[in-house]
């Protein structure tokens, strides 16, 4: 059976984007493959959060993977940093990732872009972590968003390097998967790029926001003035409207405001309205167990501990086998 290892940075809580580019292929790939969820803190470690902090927003992604339908009899749940052969594999692999390749990042571009005063190393080897995240299981498959396409083809990168210095065909290629053939990108609700979590208030709907706030934030979505033109191609952020209800709508509502935009008489309340109302429904039975989930410690502790083992017994097989083939060996 094949191998499916993604991760979230646990920076926040889980929106529509990690829902509809991860999440809803985790659930699914469970019933098929040998599954590997996990939680990214260490990835989270690069923007500095406080120890109760990194602890909060653990625990947020570990209840939202499990209100969202991961099945921890199925998959391997489990946080990262409880698994330190990840952060040994890293360590092997960052010597052989070149300066270079690594500034050549578009996520590391962004992010110093970003936060111009806060490189760090980390940031730079990001990709190499991720890559240390995958190869530690072996695996083939890789749920993730389209953002996240050119960190796959850093892992393959750095695993057949690996197979090349030493010769082996150990570790196995990784690819991007979705169900659906092409990688998702859910954009944001500010008119510009993807939903992400620090993209500025209002950006992102998150899985726990309540459905006062999702028609809140919503109404505030970027809109432009209406169309001046029958059949006018849409600017960025009314096409960004109609993607999100690409996902949360019904096929015959869609083509209802399509048809009202290009007969130039759409007015963008109602969509919002519409909008609002399908994203409330799309993710009412995750926000519905969210609550509970989050109030039983006993539950979350059994999960994190028994997804550690199991973490750990894959991981471990690999570090002892990538040790061999290193050269490390005992007197
Ligand atoms: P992160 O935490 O930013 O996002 C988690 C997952 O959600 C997807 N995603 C999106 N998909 C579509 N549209 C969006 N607007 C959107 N926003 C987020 C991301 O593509 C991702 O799949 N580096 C990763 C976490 C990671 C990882 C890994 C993933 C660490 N190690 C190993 C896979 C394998 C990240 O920062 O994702």
């Amino acid at each position: 059976m094949e191998t499916v290892v993604s991760g979230i940075r646990s920076t926040g809580n889980l929106h529509l984007g990690n829902y509809y580019g991860a999440i809803q292929n985790f659930v699914k790939m469970q019933y098929e493959y040998n599954c590997y969820f996990f939680i990214a803190d260490l990835h989270s470690l690069t923007t500095h959060p406080t120890p109760d902090n990194l602890h909060i927003n653990v625990k947020n992604v570990l209840v939202e993977y499990l209100a969202a339908g991961i099945d921890p009899e199925r998959a391997t749940i489990y946080v990262q940093s409880d698994v330190p052969e990840i952060a040994e594999l890293y360590l092997y692999l960052n010597m052989n990732a070149y300066l270079g390749e690594l500034e050549r990042s578009t996520s590391f571009k962004d992010k110093v872009r970003a936060h111009p005063d806060n490189v760090n190393a980390g940031l730079l080897t990001y990709p190499v972590l991720m890559a240390a995240d995958i190869l530690i299981h072996k695996a083939t498959k890789v749920p993730v968003g389209k953002d996240q396409e050119q960190h796959l083809e850093m892992a393959r990168t750095f695993g057949n390097r690996f197979n090349r210095l030493y010769n082996k065909e150990y570790f196995p290629e990784p690819y991007a998967f979705n169900f659906s053939q092409n990688l998702v990108k859910i954009p944001g609700l500010d008119g510009k790029g993807k939903m992400g979590k620090s993209e500025g208030e209002g950006n992102a709907i998150f899985l726990s926001d309540p459905p006062e706030v999702i028609r809140k934030k919503v109404m505030r979505a970027v809109t432009d003035s209406g169309p001046t033109a029958e059949n006018q191609a849409k600017p960025d952020e009314i096409q960004n409207l109609f993607d999100l209800m690409k996902v949360v709508s019904a096929p015959d509502t869609i083509a209802h405001f399509d048809n009202l935009y290009n007969t130039m008489q759409i007015r963008y309340g109602d969509l919002k309205k519409q909008l609002a109302e399908d994203m409330i429904i799309a993710t009412a039975p995750i926000r519905e167990k969210i609550n509970d989930i989050a109030n039983d410690a006993p539950y979350l502790r059994q999960v994190a501990r028994y997804g550690a083992i199991k973490a750990r017994e894959s991981a471990q097989k690999t570090i002892k086998e990538v040790r061999e083939i290193i050269g490390f060996k005992s007197f």
